[in-house]
Order: C-alpha cells, then sequence, then structure tokens
C-alpha cells in the first residue's frame, strides 16, 4: 500500500517509518502521497491515539528530492511545494498529537516535516537544518515560517541564511527540539510521551493541541476568544464531568473520548 514508509499500529500507537533507503527518505511526491495517505489512516482511525513519526536508517529525512526537484521548472515547481504544505498542514491540522522521533539527518524538507509534528525528539545523532540556499532555493514546505514561530526571526535568520546544521543537543537548546536523548533512549522516549498523553482526556489534548496551533497565528485577544471556544469543547464532553467526577472521588478517570 505504501512505496515509501512503513506504517503499524500497535496499542494506540500509530508508527509511520520514512522507508526510503536510496535516497536518505528524501521526499518526493510518491513519498509526500504516502504521507498524505497515512496521516488520513492516522484521522480516521479510532484505535489511533498519537502517532510517532520516524525515519529508518542514518537519516529521519534528508529533504525534499532534489533529483525531482532539478527537472521542475517555475510552475512545476510551485504545485510541487502546494503539495509540500498540504502535508504539512495536514499533519498539525490532525486532531492526535504527532511526535517526531528524530533519528538523523533532518535537512531541509526533513526539517520542515519534524516542525509540523507537534513534539521533536531528537536523538544526539540527529542533524537538523535548511540548507536550500545551497541550492539556490529557499526552504519552501513552510520551513522559513515554522522555524521562524520556533526559534524566533533571528535565529532562523541565523540558521537559514548560513545553511547552519544544528545538531541534536544544540536543537534542544534552541527550542527546535524539545528533548535529545540518546539514540537508544528515542524510541522509549517518545513512546513514554506518547503514553502520558495518551493518558489524559483525549478531546482535551485535541483541542490543547488547536488552541495552542490556530492561537499562535493570531492576535492576543482573537487568540483569547478561540481559547474560550475551545474550552467550551471541552466542557461540553463527557470526559470533562468524569474528569472532574473522578478527582473528587479520588479515583482515576475512565476517558470515553466523549
Ligand atoms: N534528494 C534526493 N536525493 C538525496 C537527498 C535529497 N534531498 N539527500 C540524499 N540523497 C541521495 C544522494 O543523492 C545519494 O544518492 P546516490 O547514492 O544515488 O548518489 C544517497 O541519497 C545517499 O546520500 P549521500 O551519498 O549524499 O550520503 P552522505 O552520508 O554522504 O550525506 C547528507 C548525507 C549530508 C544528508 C547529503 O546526502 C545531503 O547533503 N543531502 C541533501 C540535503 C539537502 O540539501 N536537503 C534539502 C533539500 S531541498 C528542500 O528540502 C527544499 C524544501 O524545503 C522543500
Amino acid at each position: 500500500m505504501y512505496n515509501n514508509l512503513k506504517f503499524e499500529v500497535k496499542e494506540g500507537i500509530a508508527y509511520i517509518t520514512m522507508s526510503r533507503p536510496k535516497a536518505l527518505n528524501a521526499l518526493n511526491t510518491e513519498t509526500l502521497n504516502d504521507l498524505h495517505v497515512a496521516f488520513h489512516e492516522c484521522q480516521k482511525n479510532d484505535e489511533i491515539k498519537v502517532v510517532i513519526l520516524t525515519g529508518e536508517g542514518k537519516a529521519f529525512v534528508a529533504g525534499a528530492d532534489i533529483a525531482e526537484m532539478c527537472k521542475l521548472n517555475a510552475q512545476e515547481g510551485r504545485a510541487y511545494m502546494y503539495k509540500g504544505h498540504a502535508v504539512m498542514n495536514q499533519i498539525e491540522a490532525l486532531q492526535k498529537p504527532v511526535i517526531a522521533a528524530v533519528n538523523g539527518y533532518a535537512l531541509g524538507g526533513g526539517c520542515e516535516l519534524s516542525m509540523a509534528c507537534d513534539i521533536r525528539i531528537a536523538s544526539e545523532n540527529a542533524l537538523f537544518g535548511q540548507p536550500e540556499v545551497n541550492l539556490g532555493i529557499i526552504p519552501g514546505f513552510g520551513g522559513t515560517q515554522r522555524l521562524t514561530r520556533l526559534v524566533g526571526k533571528g535565529m532562523a535568520k541565523y540558521i537559514i541564511m548560513q545553511a547552519k546544521n544544528i545538531k541534536g543537543p544544540e536543537a534542544k537548546q534552541l527550542g527546535l527540539a524539545e528533548d535529545c536523548v540518546a539514540p537508544e533512549d528515542l524510541m522509549p522516549t517518545a513512546e513514554k510521551v506518547a503514553r502520558t498523553i495518551m493518558s489524559k482526556a483525549p478531546i482535551a489534548v485535541a483541542q490543547a493541541k488547536v488552541a495552542i496551533n490556530v492561537g499562535a497565528d493570531l492576535d492576543m485577544k482573537t487568540a483569547s476568544q478561540f481559547e474560550i471556544e475551545c474550552m467550551s469543547t471541552c466542557f461540553s464532553s463527557e470526559d470533562k464531568a468524569e474528569g472532574m467526577t473522578a478527582f473528587l472521588e479520588k479515583r482515576d478517570a475512565v476517558w470515553k473520548n466523549k
């Protein structure tokens, strides 16, 4: 079903593993299509509570596919960027948390893919970067915008204009990764975070994601109003009654996702 990724669901977690070894998991059109189908499945499959996205081999994803882009004219290049943006936006809009377990090279479109996820756990071997200016282009799958929002305007320019690579530990210091761990601890750490999130009220987790993502692009007043709407959605859930009653009865809540 998939050409360049592996998809597995285990105990509520969907594992999406980028697997295109001959090109260090680079995002060609076929791979972007695979990602679109995989994340669509994550949205509609109720068994899936959290997604972990990682890469096989020494790369998370080494970028958009340079060999494919090399042949594109301006109009085709534009369509390719639209496709990349659509996939990144799809991940951001997924009503379930997505954790990137960044195992190695996360360059160009790979860095952008990790930034479209909600949380990035980096291996000490991870290498983030936006090397596009080496190729005569700029980050085109949302990197100029998402990197700026994560590390600030000055640092985003410092990284992008110099095509500066950032190792895992430094990525954590900059806020480009939320944690950085030894390579052997990468998947256990991502799974621990996933399981912690899964123990919380699913509607509340999903509403927190949308409130943060949508609110970050709004002015404070509108964002505050939006937060109230997200909170109202939580208040109308059965899980709000269950969570508060369980607290008062000094017992663990049993979530219904309703
Ligand atoms: N696109 C297509 N093929 C790629 C690729 C990419 N982004 N990255 C690596 N590959 C291919 C190489 O061409 C090579 O193929 P062959 O064996 O057929 O020659 C294979 O993967 C292995 O790569 P290397 O031999 O280069 O491996 P290395 O270990 O020596 O170097 C690397 C690893 C530093 C990641 C290096 O491969 C590299 O610099 N890759 C390109 C990184 C890059 O510039 N990414 C940004 C792409 S542009 C972009 O993403 C635009 C956007 O925002 C949308």
